[in-house]
């Protein structure tokens, strides 16, 4: 989730784009550059047309700009990026803005290119040279090739060749007042103001300078020039669109009009799991490259281990049922912090996986370290690329999950179930312990997740009812089976996290060898009761428990009819196989936790005692 930013008009851009990318710093923040054309008086990279000058850095965008203040640009006409590297390390030869052979041509891009291995060696048989590992280089050089005369039509050409997501900006030496920006899926925004017009990746980013903005729909191209704003469908007919004002102030601005960060990574959750989804489940096939084992290595493997804390230890319990159920590996899950202490035993043809959102918590290093001094081959899962368990590891898979600013883990944890589910299809294939149909019915089933999580996100009103009515209270059970366990687990964690009220996730059936005496009318207990193979079972637990006087809220599956007649509030969600419930079931669980606490007044954002990666023991 990189940022983008670009103006063109009458003021000198040098200081609108750093601005703008000081506040689309939250979308990445591993590089950040700029490409202005000018004079040519500032810094020339060693272009050989010295219209356009690039200036990039790696790191936070205050070195960028601490560059940048020795260095005279004066163009009118530039383009900004903030990086979050999907490929490629972010180094100062990945960072944005990426330029053509030439030098005329400079591209920013927000997503992901998923054919730009072929595109690469294609371009590269025609003489195209590259500097750069990213995915994004292939798109100055196909401007290049396609460009005769006009970027925007050679822009309309690429869009046609790439398959991917994002948004990409362009600016040309040759066509030194325009921009042209092209949206596949990510947001981009135009700000139109009388002293110019900007491009951003959300309306924050230019705020200061205008206050009109108009929304540009997938696969539409824009051009740009400071008194002029083109729009055109993707057949390349022109569109009429009519500016619209905000009254938003910076602050709220920055949470794209959600109150609180948490409340807006919950809604981007359709987003992070399609775009972790995205180049590996591609024409019905999954592709794992990142994994770096071979077929024989895969057929192999005897044993999983994973290692995670908190949230990730919830995805890790998931990630464990799924890879047994459908590859038949036998899969150990430890905490992180239990896992270095314990005297493990790492067995020959085991594979090591350790999940961590941020990266950094010190317990999963510790647990790495430990397990690699044993032998261990390891393979991350984590949302930030470069931090240190990626460096360590022998090998990364990321989510896409983009920047979580939240102090609570919510998008990072669906993008991490989305790696477990993708990983069990994964060996369930090399190993051939799935057949074809079933194989296929899973990937056509993922596909549409994110839809369904929009569907649940939609209804959250019903959520926030039942937490109005129930926020009072002072002991919460969530109870889960099965799938439904760790979405439990991960339930009550949100909940005292957030709200500071004290909250279990058991195992439904454990409940009657102790739990059940917690029980009374001052509890809330929360069933996690999607339509599985264990539903009767929990659903006498939870009429136990409601023979105990506690207050009963059941997530339940749509056309459920029977835990009506039990609970006191229920939430259907819609039907999908049985694994993928738990990944559907957490969505209202996030929600309801989030208003409880929001009706106690709490800081969800920033819990008491909390931090974002824990990098102490
Ligand atoms: C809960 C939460 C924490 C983290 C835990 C591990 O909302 O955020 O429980 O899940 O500290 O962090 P990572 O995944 O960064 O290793």
């Amino acid at each position: 989730m990189c940022g983008i930013v670009a103006y063109t008009g009458n003021m000198k851009c040098k200081d609108i784009l750093i601005n703008g990318l000081k506040r689309l710093e939250y979308r990445g923040y591993d590089s950040a550059g700029i490409a202005v054309i000018s004079n040519g008086t500032g810094r020339n990279t060693g272009l050989t047309n010295p219209e356009i000058v690039v200036v990039k850095e790696a790191g936070k965008i205050r070195i960028l700009e601490d560059e940048l203040k020795n260095l005279k640009i004066d163009g009118n006409c530039g383009i900004g990026h903030t990086r979050w590297a999907t490929h490629g390390e972010p180094n100062k030869a990945n960072a944005h803005p990426h330029l053509d052979c030439s030098g005329n041509i400079a591209v920013i891009h927000n997503g992901i290119i998923e054919n730009y291995a072929e595109l690469r060696e294609e371009l590269k048989k025609e003489g195209h040279r590259f500097i750069s590992e990213t995915d994004t280089e292939v798109l100055p050089h196909l401007l290049e090739k396609y460009n005769d005369k006009d970027l925007l039509s050679a822009m309309q050409k690429l869009l046609k060749k790439i398959k991917g997501s994002g948004t990409i900006v362009a600016i040309s030496a040759s066509q030194p007042k325009e921009i042209i920006g092209a949206r596949i899926t990510s947001p981009l925004v135009i700000g139109v103001s009388k002293n110019g017009n900007f491009l951003a990746s959300d309306i924050p980013a230019v705020l200061e300078y205008t206050k009109n903005f108009i929304t540009i729909n997938d696969f539409e191209t824009v051009r740009l020039t400071g008194d002029k704003v083109e729009i055109f469908d993707r057949e390349g007919k022109k569109v009429k669109r009519v500016p619209f004002r905000v009254n938003w102030d910076i602050v709220s601005a920055e949470k794209g009009g959600y109150e609180d960060f948490m409340l807006k990574e919950i809604f981007e959750q359709p987003y992070g799991v399609e775009e972790t989804m995205r180049g590996r489940l591609i024409d019905g096939k999954l592709n794992f490259d990142e994994l770096n084992l071979s077929d024989k290595q895969a057929r192999r493997l005897r044993k999983i281990q994973i290692i995670a804390c908190g949230t990730s230890y919830h995805a890790a319990l998931i990630g464990k049922q799924v890879i047994e159920r459908w590859a038949k590996i036998p899969v150990e899950v430890d905490l992180s912090s239990e896992y270095r202490y314990r005297s493990p035993l790492v067995e020959e043809d085991c594979l090591f996986i350790a999940i961590t959102q941020s990266g950094e918590t010190i317990d999963t290093l510790a647990a790495i370290r430990e397990a690699k001094s044993r032998g261990a081959k390891i393979v991350a899962v984590t949302n930030v690329v470069g931090s240190t368990v990626a460096r360590e590891s022998d090998s990364v898979i990321y989510t896409h999950a983009g920047p979580e600013i939240g102090v609570c883990a919510t998008k990072t944890f669906t993008a991490q179930i989305i790696v477990m589910y993708l990983i069990g299809l994964y060996f369930a294939w090399k190993k051939g312990n799935i057949g074809e149909n079933k194989f296929k019915e899973i990937i056509s089933e993922l596909k549409i997740i994110p839809d369904k999580i929009q569907a649940i996100l939609d209804r959250e009103d019903e959520l926030k009812k039942i937490a109005d009515k129930t926020y009072k209270y002072t002991c919460f059970l969530f109870l889960g089976r099965v799938f439904g366990l760790p979405a439990a687990m991960e339930g009550a964690l949100k909940l005292k996290e957030i709200s500071y009220i004290h909250a279990e996730g058991y195992a439904a059936g454990e409940m009657k060898h102790g739990p059940i005496a917690l029980t009374d009318e001052k509890t809330v207990v929360v069933g996690i009761m999607p339509a599985d193979t264990v539903y009767e079972k929990i659903l006498s637990n939870i009429q136990e428990v409601k023979a105990r006087k506690a207050t009963i809220f059941c997530i339940v599956t749509e056309g459920d009819k029977k835990t009506e007649k039990t609970a006191d509030y229920v939430f259907k969600i819609p039907k999908t196989l049985e694994e993928l419930y738990a990944i559907l079931t957490i969505i209202p669980v996030q929600l309801y936790s989030y208003y409880i606490a929001k009706n106690l007044g709490r800081n969800v954002d920033q819990p008491r005692n909390l931090a974002k990666s824990v990098t102490v023991e």
